[in-house]
């Protein structure tokens, strides 16, 4: 969507990009000189490089060179240990030219001392050092779903950029991110490591991300090689449980799940990883239909597939393979081109070849396509990192200031009543209390790259140095995140009750652990762990201000807080800055703007829950029992997607729609204003939002089709425009053709997925 912005303080919503290049252009002459050069300069590594056509000629070159076993190790990816190290047999496969990639293998040192031993051998083919960078590689950034609750692009950017360049500098040169895989089921624990529930803004993370991590030319030495993970549907995954089986129509996936993958690939990632689960009968990983017909025939990817952890080997246990024989022959016909981990290709692809099950050919196009996106990274003319440069790079002073500023960003407010928040930096006394309050290592979240414990600020800390030390801080750190609680949690509920009791006002997180969410993290129940509601209920009946920090990597149902809370952040897992960022915010440096990207159910029984949704032929009506609800909960969120408050208050007025009838192919803009009516400085998001009424199959009550966040100062207003064109209004028809069909469409601008204004247009002929 192209952005159009008419006020003053546009420089506050564009790009940095931009920003550098309007600066450059302001200044005259040696500006221009200078923007000249540096663009110069920016493009050199893509000078440098070989031409798209050399490319392919050194590809024919070498593979008519190789052997099949060395054809063989080009698709081979093996695991280094957690903490960075390669093996002996690394070095081994690397002389002998068997080793295509490692996974886990970091550290300027190590990866050259890897990279020397492949470039000794006979066709000098570099290793790509993969790694998970998820948010973060040593300073670390807030997870993936709170950095999509800042609805700030530009700002996700950024801390990829970081993270990239920390992490090239490190040796490594391919991270397994961005994961867009749409999650609408908070069981889930990987709902942490995307963008929430919906494809719009998944597909801006998305792109944000892989530009991040790329930039325009991911062969520059700070920038790494994007990975698109998990193609695709793993988020659907029945009851939320990892790993499992998926089932969803060719529509949904058309229109809800590819979208972030095809942002993704649009914005230049080069590669993209399959999944575990089970897709309509194939697993992903040996699935043709989106491996080779969506992603080579429709869209033209001419980058790599890399499986996911053994997912090839795993296809015998789902039943689609007869033996580890036929997982490999499954996966690499299916165009599986890398395999993580497990070693069926190396083994059996001999085999299939003398018994015909397999061509050479389709060895020979995964080659292809792994050495091209090496030729793409320049690993031929610059295999090696400059060991001098790594301390400088990472967590410099920069690098921190970025991670604080995003995590601000992704704070989302949900509750503030009677202006509990911010709190006085003169209070006398305050109670700091929760089993995360001065935890170091969970503020890190999951998949915390190379992040360490102590780096990170701790909420307690943060407060701290907001503070003179007149400020009496009374800690508890009360009862324990075990999900069955613990044996001393009694007692430690007293004391914080006394802790609060003794302070003008009290903070209190609560939340889950950093592993609780994640691979591997599924919840039957999204209730806070153990006996933390027994601990907020004693301490809100002290009548003392309290203020609830959620620490979480999913949507909590949190239903007592909603009600007697007096005030709730929600600041996820925010990274190394945790504690400084969230003081920023209790103590009104920062206002909060974030917003959430994903629905806060009341209860594990009304998932899923997603403000999507179709609206059937009995759309949930109180005064009807014949209607789409239970009878034992509303239907309605307990926070809906896109909410979140802030210190001051918005108003939005004139909606406008260029015109009232549009042609098929035609476009139009929404026009709003949006005005900040309270007394202090804060962020808006802005969120645009359509209702087909009525199509050739069932359209969403409501998409996201536009968003901008906006910073206000008391009493400014803005002008804001969005253009809905027809990529936005059309949609997968009955043949699975994409269509814009004639028809009357609502247009809402609000500030949540919820009310808002209206207007409405129509499509014509
Ligand atoms: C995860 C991937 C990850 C890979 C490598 C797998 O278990 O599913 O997301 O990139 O491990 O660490």
């Amino acid at each position: 969507m192209r952005i159009v912005h008419y006020t003053s303080s546009r420089a506050r919503v564009i790009s940095s990009r931009a920003l550098d290049f309007s600066a450059a252009r302001e200044g005259g002459k040696w500006s221009c000189i200078s923007a000249f050069c540096l663009c110069a300069l920016m493009l050199l590594p893509a000078l440098a490089s070989p031409s798209p056509q050399d490319i392919e000629r050194k590809i024919d070159a070498l593979i008519s060179r190789m052997t099949l076993e060395e054809k063989l190790g080009q698709l081979q990816q093996l695991d280094g240990d957690a903490n960075g190290e390669y093996r002996s047999e690394h070095l081994e496969l690397a002389r002998k030219g068997l080793l295509g990639s490692t996974l886990n293998v970091r550290g300027a040192k190590r990866t050259n001392e890897l990279q020397r031993a492949a470039l000794e051998s006979r066709l000098k083919i570099p290793i790509l050092f993969g790694f998970d960078v998820i948010h973060g590689y040593r300073t670390v950034f807030p997870v993936p779903l709170a950095e999509a609750a800042s609805w700030d692009p530009d700002a996700v950017e950024r801390a990829e950029s970081v993270a990239a360049a920390e992490a090239a500098a490190s040796g490594v040169r391919w991270t397994f991110a961005p994961m867009v895989d749409i999650a609408r089921d908070p069981r889930w624990g990987r709902i942490v490591e995307g963008s929430g529930e919906d494809p719009y803004l998944g597909s801006a993370m998305a792109r944000a991300r892989v530009i991040g991590f790329q930039g325009r030319d991911y062969s520059s030495p700070n920038k790494l090689l994007a990975c698109a993970k998990h193609w695709v549907g793993y988020g659907a995954s029945e009851g939320g449980r990892d790993y499992n089986t998926t089932d969803i129509s060719e529509r949904r996936l058309r229109e809800i799940y590819f979208p972030p993958f095809k942002a993704a690939l649009d914005a230049g990632a080069g590669t993209l990883m399959s999944a575990f689960n089970d897709l309509n009968g194939v697993p992903t990983s040996a699935n043709s239909f989106t491996l080779t017909r969506v992603l080579r025939d429709e869209w033209k990817f001419d980058g790599f597939v890399v499986s996911d952890y053994e997912s090839i080997k795993e296809l015998v246990n789902h039943g689609v393979a007869a033996d580890e024989a036929d997982a490999a022959r499954a996966a690499l016909s299916a165009g599986v081109d890398m395999e993580m981990v497990s070693r069926l290709y190396g083994k059996y692809a001999p085999g299939l070849l003398r018994e015909g099950k397999l061509a050479e050919r389709t060895i020979d196009d995964a080659v292809r396509r792994i050495l091209r996106i090496k030729f793409r990274l320049g690993l031929f003319e610059r295999p090696y990192v400059d060991e001098s440069r790594e301390q400088a790079a990472i967590m410099s002073a920069t690098n921190i200031e970025t991670a604080r500023e995003v995590a601000a960003r992704s704070i989302v407010l949900l509750k503030n009543e009677r202006d509990v928040l911010p709190i006085s930096k003169d209070v006398r006394s305050i109670a700091v209390i929760g089993p995360l309050a001065d935890d170091q290592l969970d503020m890190l979240g999951s998949w915390s790259g190379d992040g360490r414990r102590e780096d990170a600020v701790t909420l307690l800390a943060g407060i701290r140095a907001k503070l003179t030390p007149s400020t009496k801080i009374n800690l508890a750190k009360a009862c324990s995140l075990a999900l069955n609680g613990d044996s001393s949690d009694a007692a430690s509920i007293g004391e914080a009750v006394r802790a609060a009791r003794d302070s003008d006002v009290t903070v209190i997180t609560l939340g889950e652990s950093a592993d609780m969410t994640g691979e591997a993290a599924a919840r039957a129940s999204l209730d806070l762990p153990g006996r933390q509601l027994e601990l907020v209920k004693a301490v809100i009946a002290t009548g003392k201000p309290t203020v609830v920090v959620l620490m979480n990597g999913r949507p909590l149902t949190i239903n007592w807080l909603a009600d007697n809370a007096p005030a709730i952040l929600e600041t996820w897992f925010l990274g190394s800055q945790a504690g400084n960022a969230i003081a920023d915010v209790l103590f009104g440096d920062i206002n909060p703007g974030g917003k959430l990207p994903v629905t806060f159910p009341r209860s594990v029984g009304q998932i899923p829950l997603y403000y999507d949704h179709e609206n059937t032929g009995r759309p949930a009506d109180p005064n009807n029992k014949y209607t789409s609800k239970y009878l034992d909960s509303p239907v309605t969120p307990l926070f809906p997607f896109g909410y979140g408050i802030s210190y001051t208050k918005f108003e939005l007025t004139n909606l406008h729609v260029s015109s009232q009838t549009i042609k098929r192919d035609g476009s139009v803009r929404v026009g709003v204003d949006v005005e900040n009516i309270g007394k202090r400085a804060g962020d808006e998001v802005v969120q645009l939002y359509i209702r087909h009424i009525a199509a050739s199959v069932t359209r969403p009550v409501r998409e996201l089709k536009g968003f901008q966040r906006v910073a206000l100062k008391p009493g400014e207003k803005h002008h804001l425009e969005f253009a809905l064109t027809s990529e936005q209004l059309g949609f997968y028809n009955s043949d699975m053709r994409f269509v814009v069909e004639p028809g009357d469409f609502k247009v809402f601008a609000g500030t949540s997925s919820i009310g808002g204004l209206e207007a409405g247009f129509r499509v014509i002929e």
